[in-house]
């Protein structure tokens, strides 16, 4: 079974956006496996975005993420990880159509509530640099 990993990020903490977002995979059908919230040190913030590292934005991305709490989740289901993208929207809000997270509950493309793993690789890494095994239910622990 595939397993992605999918953060709230400070602007959706802030927002009191965890439960809707938690609701919008909920109902979905997927099953949440691990969850924490968290300060992300500046170290932990640029591994996370490593692949972003030469972009122009890459330290206002830094600052923002490591501004406040964010809410670490890893999810379990068929295709999770191509279906979660979906749900979450395109990375600019304001491309992102209504129904999906983005397109319901944000503006800016720096500020977009929510981030998901695009690619097996991206959610294999990304769950294993959030979780310890030991903190993710479940019989199977692949993603
Ligand atoms: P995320 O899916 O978390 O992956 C990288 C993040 O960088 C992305 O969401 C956006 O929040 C952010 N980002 C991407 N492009 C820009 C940009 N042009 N300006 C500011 N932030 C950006």
């Amino acid at each position: 079974m595939q397993r992605t990993f999918i953060m709230v990020k400070p602007d959706g903490v802030e927002r009191q956006l965890i439960a809707p977002v938690l609701a919008k995979f909920q109902q979905k059908g997927f099953t949440l496996v691990g969850a924490k919230l968290m300060q992300l040190s500046k170290e932990h913030a640029e591994a996370h975005y490593a692949e972003h590292k030469e972009r122009p934005f890459f330290p206002d991305l830094i600052e923002f993420i490591t501004s406040g709490p964010v809410f670490a989740m890893a999810w379990e289901g068929d295709g999770v990880i191509d279906e979660a993208r979906k749900l979450i929207g395109k990375t600019d809000p304001k491309e992102a159509a209504p129904g999906t997270i983005r397109g319901d509950f944000a503006i800016e493309k720096s500020k977009n509530i929510v981030h998901g793993s695009d690619s097996i690789e991206s959610a294999e890494r990304e769950l294993a640099l959030f979780f310890e095994q030991s903190e993710l239910v479940g019989a199977n622990k692949q993603t």
